[in-house]
């Protein structure tokens, strides 16, 4: 096991996340809202999440491959589509970290596509210091970070660790 440290504790996170699904509940109270989970980093902040949500919702999936270890790799390709039809409908993206912001911006030219009546995106962790210019702002957001690789509560390094129930970062 590599040196790792705690960054978020189980503690906060679970703390935010509520303050998060109250909100949630507030701007969307009386609206049926589709959650749109993007895998796999954000199974986790979803599964806990909406488990305080008290809106009539459904849930999808969808998987964007947007990552090469830890470095960036500029391209993305949808993996996963989701399976629903979201025209006319309101619809919350789940995702578990923004950093450059090209992911979301790629996520929301494909369902906006699909012509919903509004799209927000809910964020646990946003890195903002490589954010590139034209990419959209997380509408709520958890936890602002510092520009380090983080892991942990869904996120993957290399493909380990999602399993911690806190977010952490290797120890430098
Ligand atoms: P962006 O497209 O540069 O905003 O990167 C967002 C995507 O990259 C997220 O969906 C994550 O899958 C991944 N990612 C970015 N930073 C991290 C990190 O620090 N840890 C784990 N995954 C990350
Ligand atoms: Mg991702």
């Amino acid at each position: 096991m590599e040196n790792i440290v705690e960054m978020i504790s189980q503690r906060d996170l679970a703390g935010r996340v509520e303050e998060l699904a109250k909100q949630l509940n507030a701007d969307f109270e009386g609206q049926q809202v589709v959650f749109v989970c993007l895998l796999k980093g954000a199974v986790v902040f979803m599964a806990d999440l909406m488990r305080h949500i008290k809106l009539d919702i459904t849930t999808e999936y969808m998987e964007i491959a947007s990552y090469s270890s830890n470095q960036s790799t500029g391209e993305i390709q949808l993996k996963k589509d989701i399976g629903v039809d979201i025209a006319d409908k309101d619809v919350v993206v789940i995702e578990d970290i923004i950093d450059t912001g090209a992911t979301l911006k790629f996520v929301d030219k494909h369902l906006m596509a699909k012509g919903p009546a509004s799209i927000k995106y809910c964020v646990l962790l946003d890195n903002p210091v490589r954010r590139q210019e034209g990419c959209l702002n997380p509408h709520y957001t958890g936890f602002t970070i510092p520009n380090r690789y983080v892991f942990g509560y869904g996120l993957d390094h290399d493909g380990k660790y999602r399993q911690l129930p806190y977010i952490a970062a290797l120890t430098v």
